[in-house]
Protein backbone atom coordinates (compact mmCIF):
# COMPACT_ATOMS: atom_id res chain seq x y z
CA UNK A 1 0.00 0.00 0.00
CA UNK A 2 0.84 3.71 -0.13
CA UNK A 3 2.80 5.08 2.58
CA UNK A 4 2.30 8.55 0.42
CA UNK A 5 0.15 11.24 2.93
CA UNK A 6 -3.42 12.33 2.17
CA UNK A 7 -2.60 15.50 0.22
CA UNK A 8 -5.77 16.08 0.16
CA UNK A 9 -7.02 15.92 3.02
CA UNK A 10 -8.49 18.99 4.91
CA UNK A 11 -6.98 20.67 8.16
CA UNK A 12 -8.47 23.20 10.33
CA UNK A 13 -5.62 25.51 9.14
CA UNK A 14 -6.81 25.96 5.75
CA UNK A 15 -8.84 28.52 5.36
CA UNK A 16 -5.90 30.72 6.78
CA UNK A 17 -3.40 29.39 4.41
CA UNK A 18 -5.85 30.03 1.92
CA UNK A 19 -5.88 33.60 3.26
CA UNK A 20 -2.70 34.44 3.43
CA UNK A 21 -2.19 32.97 -0.24
CA UNK A 22 -4.71 35.61 -1.23
CA UNK A 23 -3.09 38.50 0.72
CA UNK A 24 0.14 37.71 -0.71
CA UNK A 25 -1.25 37.13 -4.48
CA UNK A 26 -3.30 40.62 -3.89
CA UNK A 27 0.12 42.68 -2.90
CA UNK A 28 1.87 40.71 -6.33
CA UNK A 29 -1.29 42.10 -8.29
CA UNK A 30 -0.97 45.78 -6.94
CA UNK A 31 2.53 45.60 -7.22
CA UNK A 32 2.85 44.42 -11.10
CA UNK A 33 -0.44 47.21 -12.00
CA UNK A 34 2.01 49.93 -10.57
CA UNK A 35 4.91 49.01 -12.60
CA UNK A 36 3.76 46.86 -15.63
CA UNK A 37 2.81 50.16 -18.06
CA UNK A 38 6.29 52.16 -16.86
CA UNK A 39 8.15 48.91 -18.36
CA UNK A 40 6.27 48.48 -21.22
CA UNK A 41 7.60 52.06 -21.99
CA UNK A 42 11.61 51.17 -22.62
CA UNK A 43 10.39 48.53 -24.60
CA UNK A 44 8.06 50.29 -27.23
CA UNK A 45 10.73 53.03 -27.08
CA UNK A 46 14.08 50.59 -27.95
CA UNK A 47 11.17 49.35 -30.85
CA UNK A 48 10.72 52.70 -32.40
CA UNK A 49 14.26 53.82 -32.27
CA UNK A 50 15.69 50.48 -33.26
CA UNK A 51 17.16 50.75 -36.84
CA UNK A 52 19.16 47.28 -37.12
CA UNK A 53 17.94 44.20 -38.24
CA UNK A 54 13.97 42.51 -37.24
CA UNK A 55 15.38 39.15 -36.08
CA UNK A 56 18.07 40.81 -34.06
CA UNK A 57 15.49 42.92 -32.50
CA UNK A 58 13.46 39.88 -31.84
CA UNK A 59 16.20 37.90 -29.98
CA UNK A 60 17.27 40.73 -28.20
CA UNK A 61 13.70 41.49 -26.49
CA UNK A 62 13.33 37.45 -26.40
CA UNK A 63 16.14 37.18 -23.83
CA UNK A 64 15.16 40.44 -21.89
CA UNK A 65 10.94 39.44 -21.35
CA UNK A 66 12.48 35.89 -20.56
CA UNK A 67 14.37 37.14 -17.99
CA UNK A 68 11.85 39.45 -16.55
CA UNK A 69 8.92 36.59 -16.84
CA UNK A 70 11.95 33.95 -15.12
CA UNK A 71 11.64 37.32 -12.44
CA UNK A 72 8.31 37.15 -11.94
CA UNK A 73 7.98 33.06 -11.28
CA UNK A 74 11.26 33.71 -8.65
CA UNK A 75 9.22 35.99 -7.07
CA UNK A 76 5.88 33.84 -7.15
CA UNK A 77 8.08 31.35 -6.13
CA UNK A 78 9.07 33.34 -3.11
CA UNK A 79 6.18 34.27 -1.73
CA UNK A 80 4.74 30.87 -2.22
CA UNK A 81 1.57 32.17 -4.63
CA UNK A 82 2.39 29.42 -7.09
CA UNK A 83 5.90 27.63 -7.69
CA UNK A 84 6.82 26.96 -11.04
CA UNK A 85 11.13 26.53 -11.49
CA UNK A 86 11.85 26.92 -15.21
CA UNK A 87 15.62 25.71 -14.42
CA UNK A 88 13.86 21.94 -13.99
CA UNK A 89 12.51 21.78 -16.84
CA UNK A 90 13.86 19.89 -20.02
CA UNK A 91 12.12 19.74 -23.13
CA UNK A 92 14.48 18.16 -24.99
CA UNK A 93 13.41 19.69 -28.28
CA UNK A 94 14.69 18.93 -31.55
CA UNK A 95 17.33 20.72 -33.12
CA UNK A 96 16.22 23.89 -35.30
CA UNK A 97 12.75 25.33 -35.28
CA UNK A 98 9.76 23.45 -34.27
CA UNK A 99 6.20 23.96 -33.10
CA UNK A 100 5.66 23.84 -29.41
CA UNK A 101 1.43 22.85 -28.22
CA UNK A 102 0.80 22.37 -24.89
CA UNK A 103 -2.21 22.26 -22.68
CA UNK A 104 -3.57 25.46 -20.97
CA UNK A 105 -4.47 24.66 -17.65
CA UNK A 106 -3.29 28.19 -15.80
CA UNK A 107 -3.04 31.33 -16.84
CA UNK A 108 0.57 31.41 -16.51
CA UNK A 109 1.16 29.26 -18.97
CA UNK A 110 2.71 31.28 -21.33
CA UNK A 111 5.10 33.51 -18.98
CA UNK A 112 6.21 29.57 -18.17
CA UNK A 113 6.55 28.59 -21.90
CA UNK A 114 8.42 32.04 -22.71
CA UNK A 115 10.85 31.95 -19.59
CA UNK A 116 11.43 28.26 -21.01
CA UNK A 117 11.50 28.31 -24.54
CA UNK A 118 13.45 31.54 -24.58
CA UNK A 119 13.75 32.35 -28.32
CA UNK A 120 10.20 31.77 -28.76
CA UNK A 121 7.27 33.49 -30.48
CA UNK A 122 3.33 33.06 -30.37
CA UNK A 123 0.00 33.86 -32.31
CA UNK A 124 -1.89 36.86 -29.70
CA UNK A 125 -5.54 36.86 -29.66
CA UNK A 126 -6.42 40.36 -31.33
CA UNK A 127 -7.71 41.84 -28.03
CA UNK A 128 -4.86 41.71 -26.43
CA UNK A 129 -2.36 42.49 -29.77
CA UNK A 130 -4.24 45.76 -30.21
CA UNK A 131 -3.21 47.23 -27.11
CA UNK A 132 -1.40 50.34 -27.38
CA UNK A 133 1.39 49.62 -25.06
CA UNK A 134 2.11 46.27 -25.39
CA UNK A 135 1.51 46.33 -28.95
CA UNK A 136 5.11 47.77 -30.01
CA UNK A 137 6.31 44.93 -27.70
CA UNK A 138 4.67 42.25 -29.46
CA UNK A 139 5.41 43.62 -32.69
CA UNK A 140 9.42 44.02 -32.10
CA UNK A 141 9.30 40.15 -30.86
CA UNK A 142 7.86 39.07 -33.96
CA UNK A 143 5.07 37.79 -31.83
CA UNK A 144 1.82 37.87 -34.05
CA UNK A 145 -1.93 38.65 -33.93
CA UNK A 146 -4.11 35.47 -34.35
CA UNK A 147 -7.20 34.83 -36.34
CA UNK A 148 -9.73 37.50 -36.53
CA UNK A 149 -13.56 36.55 -37.89
CA UNK A 150 -12.25 37.48 -41.46
CA UNK A 151 -11.81 34.36 -42.93
CA UNK A 152 -8.66 35.47 -45.26
CA UNK A 153 -7.01 36.41 -41.89
CA UNK A 154 -5.89 32.50 -41.40
CA UNK A 155 -3.57 33.00 -44.22
CA UNK A 156 -1.82 35.75 -42.67
CA UNK A 157 -1.37 33.68 -39.54
CA UNK A 158 -0.05 30.68 -41.49
CA UNK A 159 2.24 32.80 -43.34
CA UNK A 160 3.73 34.78 -40.30
CA UNK A 161 4.11 31.67 -38.47
CA UNK A 162 5.99 29.78 -41.39
CA UNK A 163 8.01 32.83 -41.59
CA UNK A 164 8.91 32.92 -38.33
CA UNK A 165 9.97 29.46 -38.03
CA UNK A 166 12.24 29.67 -41.49
CA UNK A 167 13.94 31.78 -39.47
CA UNK A 168 14.99 29.44 -36.92
CA UNK A 169 12.63 30.46 -33.95
CA UNK A 170 10.62 27.94 -31.77
CA UNK A 171 6.44 29.12 -32.05
CA UNK A 172 4.48 28.04 -29.37
CA UNK A 173 0.56 27.59 -29.42
CA UNK A 174 -2.18 26.86 -27.28
CA UNK A 175 -4.24 24.58 -29.27
CA UNK A 176 -7.41 24.66 -27.31
CA UNK A 177 -7.55 28.70 -27.68
CA UNK A 178 -8.39 29.39 -24.16
CA UNK A 179 -7.70 27.56 -20.90
CA UNK A 180 -8.35 24.15 -20.90
CA UNK A 181 -11.24 23.18 -18.29
CA UNK A 182 -9.91 21.78 -14.59
CA UNK A 183 -9.01 18.00 -15.46
CA UNK A 184 -10.27 18.05 -19.24
CA UNK A 185 -9.37 19.16 -22.73
CA UNK A 186 -11.02 21.76 -24.87
CA UNK A 187 -10.84 20.66 -28.60
CA UNK A 188 -8.04 21.03 -30.06
CA UNK A 189 -7.75 24.08 -33.21
CA UNK A 190 -6.14 23.15 -36.66
CA UNK A 191 -4.19 25.88 -36.69
CA UNK A 192 -0.69 24.48 -35.00
CA UNK A 193 -0.46 21.80 -36.59
CA UNK A 194 -1.54 23.18 -40.31
CA UNK A 195 1.54 25.50 -39.59
CA UNK A 196 3.77 22.36 -38.42
CA UNK A 197 2.81 20.49 -41.99
CA UNK A 198 3.67 23.77 -43.95
CA UNK A 199 7.08 24.56 -42.48
CA UNK A 200 7.90 20.77 -42.48
CA UNK A 201 8.88 20.97 -38.92
CA UNK A 202 8.35 18.58 -35.48
CA UNK A 203 5.57 19.45 -33.14
CA UNK A 204 6.29 18.91 -29.58
CA UNK A 205 3.74 18.50 -27.64
CA UNK A 206 4.07 19.70 -23.78
CA UNK A 207 2.19 18.38 -20.60
CA UNK A 208 1.16 21.33 -18.04
CA UNK A 209 -0.37 20.31 -14.92
CA UNK A 210 -0.90 22.43 -11.96
CA UNK A 211 -1.31 20.60 -8.68
CA UNK A 212 -3.72 21.55 -7.08
CA UNK A 213 -5.12 23.56 -9.60
CA UNK A 214 -5.08 27.56 -9.81
CA UNK A 215 -5.32 30.05 -11.97
CA UNK A 216 -7.73 28.44 -14.21
CA UNK A 217 -11.20 29.26 -14.96
CA UNK A 218 -12.81 27.57 -12.28
CA UNK A 219 -9.95 28.56 -9.37
CA UNK A 220 -9.11 32.43 -10.33
CA UNK A 221 -6.30 34.11 -8.21
CA UNK A 222 -8.48 35.65 -5.65
CA UNK A 223 -9.13 31.67 -4.39
CA UNK A 224 -5.87 29.83 -3.96
CA UNK A 225 -5.67 26.20 -2.72
CA UNK A 226 -4.45 26.18 0.78
CA UNK A 227 -1.72 23.77 -0.43
CA UNK A 228 1.45 25.38 -2.72
CA UNK A 229 0.06 24.81 -6.47
CA UNK A 230 3.19 23.46 -8.25
CA UNK A 231 3.18 24.56 -12.14
CA UNK A 232 4.95 21.21 -13.91
CA UNK A 233 5.52 21.30 -17.50
CA UNK A 234 7.24 18.13 -18.82
CA UNK A 235 7.42 16.92 -22.91
CA UNK A 236 4.68 14.34 -23.46
CA UNK A 237 6.20 13.69 -27.19
CA UNK A 238 7.28 14.61 -30.18
CA UNK A 239 6.09 14.31 -33.96
CA UNK A 240 6.89 14.56 -37.21
CA UNK A 241 4.61 15.72 -39.67
CA UNK A 242 5.72 13.74 -42.44
CA UNK A 243 4.59 10.67 -40.79
CA UNK A 244 0.91 11.68 -41.21
CA UNK A 245 1.73 12.41 -44.90
CA UNK A 246 1.79 16.32 -43.92
CA UNK A 247 -1.93 15.76 -43.21
CA UNK A 248 -2.69 18.11 -40.47
CA UNK A 249 -6.28 16.60 -39.58
CA UNK A 250 -4.45 13.05 -38.84
CA UNK A 251 -1.50 14.69 -37.35
CA UNK A 252 -4.28 16.77 -34.51
CA UNK A 253 -6.29 13.42 -34.36
CA UNK A 254 -3.36 12.08 -33.25
CA UNK A 255 -1.87 14.63 -31.22
CA UNK A 256 -5.08 15.19 -29.54
CA UNK A 257 -5.97 11.71 -28.81
CA UNK A 258 -2.86 12.08 -26.79
CA UNK A 259 -3.13 14.41 -24.93
CA UNK A 260 -7.10 13.17 -24.08
CA UNK A 261 -5.57 9.46 -23.07
CA UNK A 262 -2.77 11.34 -20.62
CA UNK A 263 -5.23 13.44 -19.38
CA UNK A 264 -7.96 10.61 -18.76
CA UNK A 265 -5.12 8.93 -17.29
CA UNK A 266 -5.26 11.48 -14.08
CA UNK A 267 -2.50 13.51 -16.04
CA UNK A 268 0.35 11.49 -14.26
CA UNK A 269 3.93 12.86 -14.09
CA UNK A 270 6.29 12.12 -17.03
CA UNK A 271 9.22 10.89 -16.97
CA UNK A 272 11.36 11.79 -19.89
CA UNK A 273 14.26 8.88 -21.43
CA UNK A 274 17.73 8.62 -20.29
CA UNK A 275 18.03 7.26 -23.61
CA UNK A 276 21.34 9.62 -25.22
CA UNK A 277 20.09 12.82 -26.11
CA UNK A 278 16.57 11.72 -26.02
CA UNK A 279 14.38 14.25 -28.51
CA UNK A 280 17.20 16.42 -28.78
CA UNK A 281 19.13 14.83 -31.20
CA UNK A 282 16.27 14.61 -33.63
CA UNK A 283 18.44 16.02 -35.85
CA UNK A 284 17.28 16.94 -39.69
CA UNK A 285 18.39 13.52 -40.55
CA UNK A 286 15.54 12.09 -38.08
CA UNK A 287 13.03 14.52 -39.63
CA UNK A 288 10.70 12.66 -42.28
CA UNK A 289 11.13 9.35 -40.56
CA UNK A 290 8.18 9.16 -38.87
CA UNK A 291 9.42 8.69 -36.11
CA UNK A 292 8.42 10.46 -32.81
CA UNK A 293 8.37 10.13 -29.00
CA UNK A 294 5.18 8.49 -27.58
CA UNK A 295 3.10 8.51 -24.74
CA UNK A 296 3.31 5.17 -23.36
CA UNK A 297 -0.04 5.50 -21.09
CA UNK A 298 1.60 4.94 -17.85
CA UNK A 299 2.29 6.90 -14.79
CA UNK A 300 6.19 6.78 -14.52
CA UNK A 301 6.56 5.62 -18.31
CA UNK A 302 9.64 6.19 -20.23
CA UNK A 303 10.31 7.75 -23.54
CA UNK A 304 12.12 7.21 -26.21
CA UNK A 305 13.04 8.93 -29.85
CA UNK A 306 11.85 6.41 -32.44
CA UNK A 307 11.14 3.47 -30.64
CA UNK A 308 8.69 0.55 -30.01
CA UNK A 309 8.38 -1.29 -26.96
CA UNK A 310 6.47 -5.03 -26.45
CA UNK A 311 6.05 -6.09 -23.29
CA UNK A 312 4.87 -9.31 -22.99
CA UNK A 313 2.18 -9.31 -20.34
CA UNK A 314 1.28 -12.27 -17.95
CA UNK A 315 -1.44 -14.26 -18.84
CA UNK A 316 -2.60 -11.21 -21.16
CA UNK A 317 -1.80 -9.73 -24.75
CA UNK A 318 1.44 -7.94 -26.20
CA UNK A 319 1.60 -4.33 -25.46
CA UNK A 320 3.04 -2.36 -28.11
CA UNK A 321 4.11 1.21 -27.22
CA UNK A 322 5.47 3.66 -29.50
CA UNK A 323 6.04 4.14 -32.91
CA UNK A 324 4.90 1.05 -35.08
CA UNK A 325 2.49 0.18 -37.65
CA UNK A 326 0.77 -3.24 -38.03
CA UNK A 327 0.22 -5.06 -41.30
CA UNK A 328 -1.56 -7.89 -42.45
CA UNK A 329 -0.11 -10.74 -44.25
CA UNK A 330 -0.55 -9.22 -47.99
CA UNK A 331 1.82 -5.71 -46.35
CA UNK A 332 -1.78 -3.78 -45.95
CA UNK A 333 -1.63 -1.39 -42.80
CA UNK A 334 -4.39 -1.85 -40.37
CA UNK A 335 -5.69 1.73 -39.56
CA UNK A 336 -4.75 2.45 -35.84
CA UNK A 337 -6.19 6.24 -35.89
CA UNK A 338 -3.49 7.42 -34.33
CA UNK A 339 -3.06 5.37 -31.18
CA UNK A 340 0.43 5.11 -29.65
CA UNK A 341 -0.05 1.97 -27.31
CA UNK A 342 -2.51 -1.13 -28.29
CA UNK A 343 -2.62 -4.42 -27.10
CA UNK A 344 -2.25 -7.72 -29.10
CA UNK A 345 -3.68 -11.20 -28.77
CA UNK A 346 -1.09 -13.62 -27.23
CA UNK A 347 -3.65 -16.22 -26.11
CA UNK A 348 -5.71 -16.84 -29.36
CA UNK A 349 -9.22 -16.46 -28.28
CA UNK A 350 -9.72 -12.95 -28.80
CA UNK A 351 -12.88 -12.16 -31.28
CA UNK A 352 -10.79 -8.94 -32.69
CA UNK A 353 -7.58 -10.49 -33.76
CA UNK A 354 -5.04 -9.05 -33.69
CA UNK A 355 -6.07 -7.48 -31.17
CA UNK A 356 -6.98 -8.46 -27.52
CA UNK A 357 -10.53 -7.85 -26.48
CA UNK A 358 -10.07 -8.98 -22.85
CA UNK A 359 -11.24 -12.90 -23.77
CA UNK A 360 -7.76 -14.13 -22.34
CA UNK A 361 -8.98 -13.02 -18.86
CA UNK A 362 -12.41 -14.08 -19.35
CA UNK A 363 -10.96 -17.33 -20.41
CA UNK A 364 -8.83 -17.48 -17.67
CA UNK A 365 -5.90 -18.02 -19.99
CA UNK A 366 -2.43 -18.50 -18.03
CA UNK A 367 1.26 -17.42 -18.89
CA UNK A 368 3.84 -16.30 -17.70
CA UNK A 369 6.64 -15.07 -19.17
CA UNK A 370 10.30 -13.90 -17.88
CA UNK A 371 12.84 -12.04 -19.72
CA UNK A 372 15.68 -14.16 -20.90
CA UNK A 373 18.62 -13.60 -22.98
CA UNK A 374 18.35 -16.01 -26.27
CA UNK A 375 21.10 -18.37 -27.67
CA UNK A 376 23.36 -16.31 -30.38
CA UNK A 377 21.75 -16.43 -33.76
CA UNK A 378 23.01 -19.13 -35.95
CA UNK A 379 25.20 -18.04 -38.83
CA UNK A 380 23.30 -17.35 -42.17
CA UNK A 381 25.15 -19.61 -45.00
S1 LIG B 1 -4.63 -11.88 -25.02
FE1 LIG B 1 -6.37 -10.72 -24.65
S2 LIG B 1 -7.86 -11.72 -25.86
FE2 LIG B 1 -6.08 -12.83 -26.21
Amino acid sequence: MSSLPDRTARSALDPLWRGLRAVRAAITVGFYMVIAPSGYVPFALFCLLWRGEQRQRARILHRVSARGVRIMHWWLRTMRIIHFDWRKVDLGLPAGPCVVVANHPTQLDPTAMMAVLVDGCTIVKPSVYRRLLVRPLLEGAMHFEGPSLDPMSIDHVLHSAVDRLRSGMHLFVFPEGTRSPEGKLHEFGRIAFEIACRANVPIVSVALRCEPCYLSRETPLFRPPARLPRLFMERLAIDDPASCGGDSRVLRERIESRYRQWVADGMPAIVASSAPNAAGSMSPTLRGTGEHLAWTGEPGACYGVGMSKITVNNHGPYRIEGTFSITDAAGKEFGLAGRTVISLCRCGHSANKPFCDGSHARQGWQSSCEARELPPQKPKV
